[in-house]
């Protein structure tokens, strides 16, 4: 890592207030949120304890926390089963027959509903079969499935029976799947025969196949099959002693013994594979207690939910989004998730739109790669549907750019609904850093302030605070309840990641700024870091600069070696339908980043491209682009990249 200060140069100045109507009624306005952050920060036991008082816990914590960095113990002496905490203590009230989850699929459109008592059964049923098949408490289990209610039974039946899963998300291939199972050796897989996907089948139980029949994989006891396209649709081979249908493994008289195992705190509740830049995938492990404090009290106050709500995040459950706020953090507050099997886009663009008008979804939780996606379409499609449901928009998974911020308060909000920008990580577990609706003003791009118990900072390298508006590394100073616990098998690898480049805290790998009113601004990760003529700056500013353009839909900046200015800065870019890409556009766009940053920033090169490589979970890879900017091949692992063609594509349009 560089020591070089990082400098911050566009300044975003748009100020969005809460409508009164929102803040009448929000759960916490600006005093309550000031009282209850410094109360967090300063006496946590008392907060953890009140905030997490509706959870069901068997014993109750002694201590609430032990820290020798970078160990952190929460709520030792704890004894709890998270699901009662999601599932059983819904039953004794009104939400018992109310919706858990509200599915639609994706090649017909049919609904399925699971209320919380359904999915409690389906869930004891389960465990009940797992337990039987030879899994016990604490071993591990690979779900690799596509967006079906039945993927939350799984993982929810998995954590009743004290086994910790890794969900690993259905598009990646055999090889990526093998190396997870691998590195955990699980000794069960769940699966589904197949899902649907832009009108195609995914044969999720062939690519199990191919990575279980790999040596690899040899931990591997048994492996579960939930038949969801049905043998027409999707023929599977079945190995014997090995393969069991999920439906004939389920015995409807199991929930008189039902196997819920009570664990401590500290128990692990799931790995979750995240890859850096360079070395194999890190298996993220979180915990039990700790995990389900954080994201319990971030989905109540950051979405602000309500018993009437229909919510929905996007994201897939392969995601550590789609674990915190599709599983664990809405079903703990008795919410009702929507879920949508398939893609954005079918079968056309208007798909997300028509759903929220259907079902009335009042909550819409997405990324920005799916917003400028939505907004590179044009403004109709959305205009079509009537999306008055809607009455609170989020953000998460990178920095976005105002522009497209814009568009989706305007677009899709209506320019009534707050906007929460979520910056979290799959280290973090749970939500971090936001603009709590109803307690602050919005500012296109920052992702607010700090969530209860969160101490961020922006330092230098050697972990001195810089000043407001300054550049530096994103930190974590103290402890809090959902950080991952170790990386699993490598606890050495997880000390030198986020233990060591900056002393006594987590260090994120985010570069950021902190404004004068203490709003965060992430300017894009460490690694990606520009050096344009002397000037460390973000790649998320030159982004933004451009997207701000009527022109641009998306842009990825990265730096080319050169001879004279050390590096050279060269952007790529996709346009919004009806603008050419042409010489005189990339002049305007270079005086447009001049004029929105510095004449320093101005691009090198512009090149214009259909698509950009992004990982599977919608960030652009900006170390693939290096390598086509530079003209050379990638070297690291490319198997998190969504669609190769687009790499393939942009070499051979080099110029
Ligand atoms: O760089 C930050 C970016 O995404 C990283 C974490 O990625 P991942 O572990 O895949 O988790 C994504 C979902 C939580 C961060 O280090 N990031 C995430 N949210 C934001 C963001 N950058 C800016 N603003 C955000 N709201």
């Amino acid at each position: 890592m560089t020591t070089d200060p990082i400098t911050s140069h566009l300044k975003e100045t748009r100020r969005f207030e809460p409508s009164a109507e929102f803040a009448a009624q929000a759960r916490v306005s600006s005093e309550v949120y000031a009282k209850m952050y410094t109360e967090s920060v300063n006496d946590p036991e008392s907060f953890w304890r009140r905030e997490t008082s509706e959870l069901v816990f068997r014993t109750p914590w002694t201590k609430t926390l032990s820290w020798t960095l970078p160990h952190a113990k929460w709520f030792e002496g704890a004894t709890l089963n998270i699901t009662e905490s999601c599932l059983d203590r819904h039953l004794t009230t009104a939400r018992r027959n109310k919706a858990a989850i509200i599915w639609e699929g994706e090649l017909s459109g049919n609904t399925r509903t699971m209320t919380y008592a359904e999915l409690h059964r389906e869930v004891v049923l389960f465990a009940d079969a797992l337990k039987r098949h030879g899994v016990e408490k604490g071993d591990r289990v690979a779900i690799y499935m596509g967006m079906v209610p039945e993927v939350a039974v799984a993982m929810l039946a998995c954590a009743r029976i004290g086994a910790p899963h890794t969900v690993v998300f259905g598009g990646f291939a055999a090889d990526a799947l093998r190396d997870r199972i691998a590195d955990c050796a699980a000794k069960v897989v769940i699966t589904q025969d197949g899902g649907y996907r832009r009108g195609g089948v995914l044969r999720l139980k062939d690519v199990v196949d191919q990575a279980l029949n790999q040596p690899q994989s040899a931990s591997v006891q048994k492996c579960f099959v939930y038949r969801h396209l049905g043998e027409e649709v999707c023929p599977v081979a079945m190995k014997s002693g090995r393969d069991v249908w999920w439906h004939e493994s389920v015995d409807p008289t199991a929930t008189r013994r039902d196997p819920l195992t009570i664990v401590e705190s500290e128990h692990p509740l799931f790995i979750l594979y995240t890859s850096g830049s360079t070395g194999k995938p890190k298996g993220v492990l979180h915990t039990t207690a700790g995990y389900l404090a954080g994201v319990h009290v971030t989905s109540k106050y950051v979405f602000d939910l309500r018993e009437e709500d229909l919510y929905w995040c996007t994201a897939d459950v392969g995601w550590v989004t789609g674990h915190s706020y599709i599983v664990y953090g809405p079903l703990s507050n008795g919410a009702t998730c929507f879920m949508y099997e398939g893609a954005p886009n079918y079968p056309d663009w208007g798909r997300f739109w028509r759903m929220i008008e259907k079902h009335r979804i009042s909550i819409l939780y997405t990324a920005p790669t799916a917003i400028r996606a939505f907004m590179r379409q044009g403004d109709e499609i959305v205009q079509k549907s009537d999306l008055s449901s809607l009455r609170l928009l989020g953000t998460v998974g990178e920095p976005i750019n105002p522009e497209a911020w814009v568009w989706y308060h305007k677009l899709v909000g209506g320019g009534r609904c707050p906007i929460v920008d979520t910056w979290w990580q799959t280290e973090t577990g749970s939500i971090m850093m936001t603009t709590l609706p109803g307690a602050s003003a919005s500012k296109p791009g920052s992702t607010g302030l700090p969530m209860f118990g969160v101490v961020p900072d922006v330092v230098t390298k050697d972990g001195k605070s810089v000043g407001a508006n300054e550049g530096g590394f994103l930190v974590l100073r103290k402890p809090w309840p959902s950080m991952l616990r170790t990386v699993w098998g490598d606890d050495e690898r997880f000390r030198r990641t986020y233990f060591s480049d900056v002393p006594d805290c987590y260090f994120t790998g985010d570069g950021a700024r902190r404004d004068e009113d203490g709003y965060f601004w992430v300017v894009g990760r460490i690694d990606d870091v520009l050096n344009v003529a002397g000037h460390r700056i973000g790649t998320a500013e030159i982004e933004s600069a451009l997207v701000s353009h009527p022109a641009v839909a998306e842009a990825a900046a990265v730096g080319r070696p050169d001879d004279l200015k050390g590096q050279a800065l060269v952007v790529f870019v996709t346009l919004r339908p009806g603008h050419t890409a042409d010489s005189s556009l990339s002049a305007k766009l270079g005086d447009h980043v001049g004029k929105e940053i510095g004449k320093f920033a101005k691009p090198d090169a512009i090149r214009f491209t259909d698509g950009l490589p992004k990982t599977r979970s919608g960030k652009i890879m900006r170390r693939l682009l290096k390598d086509v900017a530079a003209g050379r091949e990638s070297t690291g692992d490319t198997s998190t990249l969504e669609d190769l063609n687009v790499l393939a594509k942009l070499r051979s349009n080099e110029e």
